[in-house]
């Protein structure tokens, strides 16, 4: 393998309200990896308690919602970050339509969430989707767009250098 080509790194997230958008950039841009985003064919625009009922029924219904082609081959890359909002006590209803259709082994997978306190099985469900590959972090934040955000963003710094340094 060329050495060009070795640890090409791709950071794969979803996200309803920016939360996890804004972790997923951050990483994107401060190791300059490419950038993949779930985006469901149909989003709901609901606020409030509302997108609570309708989102946690999508994921108790174990759905999986279309997506849009995606633009990026998980299979190109050697590092993969995955991001998710935390539903429901797990990941959102995107990477199960992702896992779902997306197979790959043997990468070195680091996980992050965002959620509102309570992470929940988010990265035990999400390690049982990628158990064949090498899982190298994991970190979580709290609502990072509207609690402490630049706390996060140096946080999230830091577990990534600390993620590629380990490697
Ligand atoms: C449908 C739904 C279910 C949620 N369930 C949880 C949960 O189980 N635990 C939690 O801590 N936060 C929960 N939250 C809050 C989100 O995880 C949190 O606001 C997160 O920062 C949103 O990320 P995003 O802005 O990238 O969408 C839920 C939010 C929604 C919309």
């Amino acid at each position: 393998m060329e050495k060009s080509s070795k640890n090409k790194k791709l950071v794969i997230y979803y996200s309803f309200e920016g939360n996890t958008k804004l972790i997923a950039e951050t990483i994107a841009s401060d190791i300059e990896a490419d950038l993949l985003e779930l985006k469901p064919q149909k989003e709901l625009n609901s606020k409030g308690f509302m997108k609570y009922l309708w989102g946690g029924s999508q994921v108790m219904m174990k759905k999986k919602p279309d997506l849009h082609p995606l633009d990026k081959n998980p299979q190109d890359y050697d590092i993969i970050f995955i991001g998710t909002p935390v539903w429901a006590w797990t990941f959102a209803p995107p990477l199960k339509t992702f896992f779902s259709t997306v197979r790959f082994n043997n990468k070195k997978v680091a996980l992050f969430s965002c959620n509102g306190g309570q992470n929940g099985k988010t990265f035990e469900n999400m390690k049982a989707e990628l158990e064949h590959n090498d899982i190298i972090g994991e970190i979580e934040f709290f609502e990072p767009l509207v609690k402490e955000r630049e706390k996060d963003i140096h946080r999230v710094k830091e577990w990534t250098k600390d993620i590629l340094k380990n490697l």
